[in-house]
């Protein structure tokens, strides 16, 4: 039971059935203004005041009365008051009652008649002090109790709180790594689109971008390269020759033996100015620094910066080497025109070309413009409508937009998701004609 103790006032009851040594006590006490005394003549009287005070914090009782002896008095008001402090008087030095009183009683102290009124103020009052630490260590541990299950509590909640956090945070992160995906493709959709737009600009409906791209990807991997450098390899040939736009097309249309030292000058400007067009793309960067050293030649005679063997970005060298490819083979196909360009790959290793490139150069230049078997076809080119296009088909020309732009270079294998390009390029800027393709075959056919 708890007992709800004022700390200003706590009740004393005495309990004897000689009224003079009750008033006597009561009048000890009355100078303790923060005790409040009750008397009693009898244990039925003091059980009695007990059930209406049950927060009494100190019974005296003596042991000795008529009816019911102090003893039993003791044990029972411990049913009613069981935390206040219990102490017997007594006028005898008779050690059996005194025994009963503590081991049934419970009570505390005895203090025998006459007694020592100083003394016996000091003992009620330690009593009383008792009384109240008892309900102070109640309140505590009743307090304790309180604040650990709301402690606990707490804990589950926030372990509720921590799991739900964990899933938006998971679900968060699944979104963000989708958009990353979105943004991601939208990136090489962006770089596809401006490799079109330097394929228009000067160069009449060819693939340079795109064919530089593809060698040097086949390059990068057969050097092993990482992902990574393949990626920004592939993107740098893409939007190699960017610079180019804004240049004169009566320039870029020129070969580079035809040009006069000062059309030479502009030509070659678009190294650099195609780092400088895709500066302000923090993720171009270091693709910026490949585009600037295209023209770098192996031996230093190059452009911009003249510099020689490694010191030019693999990646540049790279490109450098499809790029020679390519421009060779310019308005040109067959066995004939590829075995010539390879040669003069061949003149120019260790001068303008690196020649640690030049054997993994050929095998990727006969890809791209003789057979992607490495057989040649002899099949009979048939013109298709877009309903007719299945997976497996191979251009013979290239295809071409209604106002010209190059959509899928000669030679590509379509598969269902070209052939789903070519239906919406109908639907934007609709061919005249249909598509020109042979059956493509596979090894051992
Ligand atoms: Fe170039
Ligand atoms: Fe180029």
């Amino acid at each position: 039971m708890t007992i709800e103790a004022t700390q200003e006032t706590s009740k004393i009851l005495l309990v004897d059935d000689e009224e003079n040594i009750t008033r006597a006590i009561s009048r000890l006490l009355m100078e303790e203004e923060d005790l409040d005394v009750l008397t009693a003549s009898s244990g039925d009287d003091g059980l009695e005041l007990l059930r209406r005070h049950p927060d009494v914090a100190l019974i005296l009782s003596d042991q000795r009365m008529p009816g019911m002896s102090g003893a039993e008095f003791l044990e029972l008001s411990r049913g009613i008051a069981p935390e206040a402090v219990r102490m017997v008087l007594t006028g005898y030095a008779d050690i059996s009652l005194v025994i009963d009183a503590i081991n049934k009683g419970g009570a505390a102290r005895y203090i025998t008649k006459p007694w020592d009124d100083g003394m016996l103020v000091q003992t009620i009052r330690d009593g009383v002090k008792q009384f109240r630490l008892i309900l102070e260590n109640q309140r505590l541990s009743a307090l304790v109790q309180k604040q650990n299950e709301e402690l606990k509590e707490w804990n589950s909640n926030l372990k509720q709180k921590v799991m739900e956090h964990t899933v938006t945070i998971r679900k968060q992160n699944e979104d963000l790594a989708e958009k990353n995906r979105q943004i991601g493709e939208s990136f090489k959709g962006i770089i596809s689109a401006f490799s079109r737009l330097v394929e228009l600009c000067g160069r009449s409906s060819r693939s340079h971008s795109r064919n530089v791209a593809t060698m040097a990807i086949g390059i990068a991997k057969d050097l092993g390269l990482s992902e990574k450098e393949q990626e920004m390899i592939q993107t740098a040939a893409l939007l190699h020759d960017i610079g180019e736009i804004g240049i004169p097309a009566a320039i870029l249309e020129m070969k580079m033996s035809a040009m006069s030292p000062e059309e030479e000058r502009v030509y070659l400007q678009h190294a650099v100015r195609g780092q400088t067009a895709i500066d302000a793309v923090e993720g171009l960067r270091e693709v910026g620094v490949l585009i600037r050293h295209h023209h770098e030649h192996f031996d230093g005679s190059g452009f911009p910066e003249g510099i020689a063997g490694e010191a030019i970005p693999l990646g540049a060298r790279i490109i450098a080497i499809a790029d020679f490819i390519d421009r060779e083979m310019a308005n040109q196909s067959g066995e004939i025109a590829l075995n010539m360009t390879l040669s003069k790959v061949l003149n120019q290793q260790g001068l303008q070309l690196d020649p640690t490139l030049v054997k993994h150069a050929k095998r990727y230049a006969r890809y791209q413009y003789f057979a992607p078997t490495g057989k040649q076809r002899d099949d009979v080119e048939r013109e298709y409508q877009v309903s007719e296009l299945t997976s497996g088909l191979q251009l013979t020309r290239n295809f071409q937009s209604g106002t010209g732009l190059l959509l899928l270079a000669k030679g590509t294998i379509l598969d269902w998701h070209k052939i789903d390009a070519i239906k919406r390029y109908y639907q934007i800027d609709p061919p005249q004609g249909g598509i020109f393709a042979i059956t493509a075959r596979q090894d051992g056919d």
